[in-house]
């Protein structure tokens, strides 16, 4: 046997057990050495030669599926296992032409069917990988998701969300136990959400409507400075949606966010970037407070917020960031360095200053290390006595620049 070829086969099983599987999913079953998995889905094979081992997480098992390499190792998912399943949890550490997999219909695909709809206009959230906030970024009335629960409680738990953002006439439809004797189906609207709590093992399909009053943000970067609540330490909408095409970001990629403040610039990095990562580095609490509370209702609560001072608490985080901001409190040329030194080959910085002594240290680093220099002015409509003028904003020195 090549290094590559598969000795592992990782089996999704339905509700409906045994009875599902393919017959070469079967006979890969029938003949394994080695079963792993949940102790739920162990339960429907009935006891056989092979050997067991309940899955205990990746850390917990990968020693003891390697151990066994060469044997038939049979991974045990549910479901689909390359969608949120531990097949690609697998095949993230192992290589994947050692694995083969058997999918069964996913919990997206089987509340699809049930639902009537087109896979391909619903939206997936894992309320199970990820807090059930994370539906937030895809409030649009009309839209489909498909949301994985994380336990018996999550459909409640989405209902008063949803309710609490003016998203109550939402309808939701909770799938309990798809595909197996157990099955059933209850609904209701997200205000005055009537199920308590259902079985755990459940997916939401999700109708998303509107209050008259909600509030719908756009796809584009620069939300209303409404959307956010702030204590004026926010980067204006006209000078974020700038600031946010500065740093570009792509999907998976790291950003840092030096002297977040109220969050604006993270929250709207990771509505754009799901799959990424932001850090927020603020060095007050009470609006390091604010920021969670902005990244929940907005859909971001993945932000990692580190609360300290640039640039000694960049010294914490791990990793090279893809792309580093830098919004506020430019008073030495150290949180440059640091940061620049810190940014991967080929990641881009974006710093905003309004002072013209932090200006005079960018145009500095600027003459060393090359990249551009934008003044933002930036007014806007306000009253003046019964007539109208532009009211100007102080203008924003803007530096971005790529790291070679
Ligand atoms: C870790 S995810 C695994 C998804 C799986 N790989 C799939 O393809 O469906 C676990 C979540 O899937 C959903 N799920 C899986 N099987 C289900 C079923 N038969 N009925 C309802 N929900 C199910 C639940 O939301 C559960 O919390």
């Amino acid at each position: 046997m090549s290094d590559a070829a598969p000795w592992l086969t990782v089996i999704g099983l339905g509700e409906d057990g045994l009875s599902g599987l393919s017959a070469a999913a079967r006979a890969a079953l029938d003949a394994a050495d080695l079963l792993v998995g949940a102790r739920r889905l162990l339960q429907m094979v009935p006891e056989g030669a092979a050997d067991r081992i309940v899955w205990a997480g990746l850390d917990g098992t990968l020693d003891a599926i390697s151990a066994a390499r060469g044997r038939r190792v049979v991974v045990l998912a549910s479901g689909n296992p390359m969608w949120f399943g531990v097949g690609s949890t697998l095949a993230r550490t192992l290589d994947p032409r050692e694995i083969s997999v058997y999918p069964a219909p996913s919990a997206f695909s089987l509340a699809c069917s049930r639902m009537g709809w087109a896979m391909q206009d619903a939206v997936e959230v894992s309320a199970h990988a990820f807090p059930l906030e994370s539906i937030g970024r895809h409030l649009f009335p009309g839209a489909r998701l498909v949301v994985l629960s994380r336990d018996g409680d999550t459909p409640a738990g989405l209902a008063a969300y949803l309710s609490e953002r003016g998203f109550g006439p939402s309808r939701l439809t909770v799938f309990e136990a798809m595909g197996g004797a157990r099955e059933r189906r209850v609904e209701g609207s997200a205000a005055g959400w009537p199920h308590p709590a259902v079985d755990a093992l459940n997916t939401v399909a999700i109708e998303v409507a509107a209050d008259a009053d909600a509030r719908i943000y756009g796809l584009a970067p620069g939300l209303p400075d409404e959307a956010f609540l702030h204590d004026g330490m926010l980067t204006k909408r006209e000078v974020r949606a700038v600031t946010l095409a500065a740093l570009s970001p792509r999907p998976g990629e790291t950003l840092w966010d030096v002297g977040a403040g109220n969050g604006s610039i993270s929250i709207e990095w990771l509505r754009l970037n799901p799959s990424g990562r932001a850090v927020a580095i603020e060095r007050d609490r009470d609006r390091a407070q604010v920021l969670r509370i902005n990244a929940l209702r907005l859909g971001a609560p993945t932000v990692e917020i580190v609360e300290g001072l640039a640039p000694e608490a960049l010294d914490d985080i791990a990793g090279e960031p893809d792309a580093i901001f830098i919004g506020g409190g430019l008073t030495s040329g150290d949180t440059l360095a640091a940061c620049w030194e810190r940014l991967a080959a080929g990641g881009r910085m974006v710093v905003n200053v309004v002072a013209l002594e932090s200006a005079a240290l960018l145009f500095e680093f600027q003459k060393r290390n090359g990249g551009t220099l934008t003044q933002l002015a930036i007014a806007r409509n306000a009253p003046v006595g019964a007539m109208t003028k532009f009211e100007p904003m102080a203008p924003v020195i803007q530096y971005a620049g790529v790291k070679a």
